[in-house]
């Protein structure tokens, strides 16, 4: 109560356990200070009782855990026997071709299919080089991601920009930024130009915003860079949704599943948080990145 009527913001606590009577019970609870002119300072508890929604979510997020797990076992498995496929059968051909024929197709194959593993070990392993960080504009890595992708999709896809000028520069690797952005904008890219809707034309948005005093994960941000990239195509389907940023999840037939998983990694390193949310004919991805670096920290919050 002290801390909130000092610091004249809410606090909230999740899952704290309040002794009533001879009982426990595990509650949320939020105080906010209230300032009335003219009247001493007050302020408002607010109480909610958790205890079955707790085990609820605890289960629920086990089984989630354990599905995630199994996804991307199975997702890896596929992606590395496919190669394998390939090589051994080049190497079987190889076995058996008569001597002075011309075996070069064959090693072909090998090669590539050994690069191919390569690749693949390489995006799970992330960049080898360390970021550059530096002041970023990031209208100008969106400008970029946007060329990208109009060179793309070659005249087939609109995209509109929304940006606030006002925003200030963020620390960060520009590269990286790119990387993250253009990973979820290559999938709204494919999502839409993969199932064309015959209503509307394909159209992505960029969209920048500000947020001030944002709480992500148990810290507030004075400042908070929300961009959000949205498409009107048709939506991540429900079986996915709860699992798309897990690395190997794909709902495409030749995609690997990395892309989100790379984005949020990225965006990670930053202290923010990339959120979605998805219906048919509307898919936004949120990339929330605070500016300032020496966050200010909430004692309260931060015991969580
Ligand atoms: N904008 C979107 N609209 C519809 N579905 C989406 C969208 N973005 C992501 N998805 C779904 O989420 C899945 C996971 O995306 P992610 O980028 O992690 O992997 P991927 O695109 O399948 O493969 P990769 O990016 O590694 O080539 C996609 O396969 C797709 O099913
Ligand atoms: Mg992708």
């Amino acid at each position: 109560m002290r801390h909130a009527l000092d610091s004249l913001h809410p606090i909230t606590r999740r899952g704290t356990k309040l002794r009533v009577g001879l009982q426990d019970v595990i509650v949320d609870y939020t105080v906010s200070p209230l300032a009335t002119p003219g009247e001493p300072p007050s302020v408002l508890i607010e109480l909610q009782a958790m205890d079955r929604l707790m085990r609820i979510s605890r289960e629920e997020a086990q089984i989630a855990n354990h599905q995630a797990t199994r996804a991307l076992i199975r997702g890896m498995a596929h992606e590395i026997k496919n190669p394998l496929g390939g090589i051994r059968g080049a190497a079987q051909l190889l076995e058996k071709a008569p001597s002075g024929t011309n075996v070069g197709e064959y090693t072909q194959i090998i090669i590539e299919e050994a690069d191919r593993l390569r690749n693949l070990a390489d995006r799970l392993l992330g960049p080898h080089v360390l970021p550059k960080v530096q002041q970023v504009n990031i209208h100008e890595c969106l400008e970029r991601v946007r060329a990208l992708l109009l060179a793309e999709a070659a005249g087939r896809l609109q995209i509109r920009t929304d940006y606030d000028p006002s925003l200030p520069e963020l620390q960060a690797d520009p590269d990286q930024l790119i990387q993250a952005l253009l990973n979820i904008g290559g999938n709204a890219l494919q999502a839409l130009l993969e199932n064309p809707n015959p209503c509307e034309p394909p159209v992505i948005t960029l969209r920048t915003r500000p947020l001030r005093q944002f709480t992500i994960g148990a810290l507030r941000h004075r400042l908070v860079l929300r961009v959000d990239i949205i498409d009107n195509g048709p939506g991540i389907p429900l079986t996915l949704m709860e699992s798309i940023f897990y690395p190997m999840v794909s709902g495409r037939a030749n995609g690997t599943g990395l892309g989100l998983s790379i984005a949020q990694d990225i965006v990670h390193q930053y202290h923010g948080l990339i959120e979605c949310e998805s219906r048919t004919g509307l898919t936004q991805f949120s990339l929330l990145l605070p500016f300032d670096t020496e966050r200010e920290s909430n004692p309260e919050l931060r015991r969580d």
